[in-house]
């Protein structure tokens, strides 16, 4: 289905492609008028109202209500409180925010400004990958000039509120996304990530005081919001269970790899064959994943879902980061799957027994299956290990589960066809050759 010939890219108004938008090219655009409409006008809790109005869902994967996490800080909370955005993005397949940075820095400062005024923070602490180090120089030339520009500082447009930013770069693991565990990282502690019952990060989260965790795309959504309304942000959705537009990745086995914003709730062959380009010359749709590594497989049943957090839920998937990444049918499954588990062992945290000796195992059964060197007993192995990934501390275990999951759940034929000495029947590489530190002796049990 074509776009709606007046949609307006919302996130990407800006996008040159060739550079990051100026800061007066943004203003040109009408860039910072929702900050000189809000501070000292409109009161903090107004603010946290049309967020909450507008049903954004959090783009960081889980998809929580802001307005609700705002509005999660109690009126009383002791200072200094904190806003964190979260540019980690180290969720294979994921690069949304990078060029969402990269594209309009402006953008995302404002909503970075305008959520620390909602929730009456004074600092902020932007959490970025080490590897988009250009990125967090270009954010941080930028921050220099919002700061001149009276945007950024102390007395905000002549008001008493006051707001600092500083960019924090990230040691570079997977888990430092994870929000408990980013409070640990910018705190210097190891950075496991941390449960305490009935606590959350907007009552004590850095330093023990109320801290917002967001990701960047969920803040660069908010000055849209406040100057057109929640309503109208709304209506972007093609679907009644979606809010405004998403950034929606693309890669894998498609003809135009790319990062797209189009309303959320796109059907996921709308966005495979209408913008991502359809499938590479000869190549047949068999799989995706739809919101990064740590979400199932889903099958081409599935093809005309929309891509929104609910519609995905209704059928037992996740939206996660919203970036697919395309299978064809000479792919191999579980040897994608095997890739995959690598990266989960390798960025396990270490905290808890499930996942940190879990996945070992878990691994060295998918690469005897690939390897023809498993039997039927092996597959109920399996299944039993990735469900114990359930029990574990946080929710990256689960995440590593979920493509398992969903080899099993829709492409079991496939893995059977692996075993009792088969071997690959896609002829892929013989990854079970390839042993890493974490292995297990060649089929090897617990
Ligand atoms: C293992 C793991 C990695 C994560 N990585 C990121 C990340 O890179 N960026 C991000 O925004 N959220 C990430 N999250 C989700 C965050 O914990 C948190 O829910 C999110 O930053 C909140 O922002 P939102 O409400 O705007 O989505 C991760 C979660 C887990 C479990
Ligand atoms: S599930 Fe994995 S990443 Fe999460 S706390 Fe346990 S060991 Fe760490």
């Amino acid at each position: 289905m074509p776009l709606k010939p007046d949609f307006e890219p919302v996130l990407f108004k800006n996008r040159r492609g060739d550079r990051p938008a100026t800061f007066d090219e943004y203003r040109q655009g009408g860039g910072y008028e929702a900050l000189l409409a809000t501070v000292g006008k409109k009161s903090p809790e107004e603010v946290v109202r049309m967020v909450t109005a507008a049903g954004l869902t959090g783009r960081g994967g889980a998809g929580f209500p802001t307005g609700r996490k705002w509005a999660g800080v109690p009126a009383s909370a002791p200072y200094p409180r904190y806003v964190q955005p979260n540019t980690d993005e180290m969720e294979p397949g994921t690069f949304k925010d990078r060029i969402l940075v990269n594209a309009d820095p402006h953008l995302v400062i404002e909503g970075i400004i305008l959520c620390a005024y909602a929730v009456k923070a004074q600092r902020g602490i932007f959490f970025i990958r080490p590897s988009y180090e250009s990125d967090a120089q270009l954010i941080e030339r930028e921050l220099a000039v919002a700061r001149a520009a009276g945007f950024l500082g102390s007395g905000i447009l002549g008001s008493d509120f006051s707001f600092e930013l500083s960019v924090h770069r990230s040691a570079g693991r997977y888990i430092c996304g994870e929000a408990t565990a980013q409070v640990n990282a910018i705190q210097g502690l190891r950075p496991n990530p941390v449960k305490a019952p009935g606590a959350h990060l907007t009552e004590a989260g850095l330093w023990g005081r109320p801290t917002v965790v967001n990701n960047v795309e969920t803040l660069a959504s908010v000055p849209h919001i406040l100057t057109r309304g929640p309503e109208w942000y709304k209506s972007l959705a093609a679907t009644p269970t979606g809010d405004g537009t998403k950034l929606y990745c693309v890669s894998g086995k498609v003809a135009r790899p790319g990062c797209y914003e189009l309303p959320m709730g796109t059907r996921l062959s709308d966005i495979i064959y209408e913008h991502a380009g359809g499938m590479l010359p000869g190549g047949t749709f068999k799989a995706c994943l739809p919101g990064g590594a740590s979400t199932a497989f889903m099958p081409e049943t599935l093809f005309d879902i929309p891509m929104d957090f609910p519609s995905l839920k209704a059928v037992g998937h996740h939206l996660g980061t919203a970036s697919m990444i395309v299978f064809d049918k000479n792919t191999c499954l579980l040897a994608a799957t095997i890739n995959i588990i690598r990266f989960f062992v390798r960025e396990s945290c270490g905290w808890c027994t499930p996942c940190r000796e879990g996945l070992p195992v878990i691994l060295d059964i998918l690469e005897r299956i690939e390897a023809g060197e498993a039997g039927e007993a092996d597959v109920a192995w399996l299944e039993t290990m990735t469900r114990q990934l359930h029990h574990a501390y946080c929710a990256f275990a689960p995440g590593a589960a979920a493509p398992i999951e969903g080899l099993l759940r829709h492409f079991r034929d496939e893995v059977m066809d692996h075993l009792d000495g088969r071997g690959c029947p896609f002829g892929a590489p013989e990854l079970a050759d390839k042993p890493g530190a974490w292995h297990l002796p060649k089929g090897g049990r617990p």
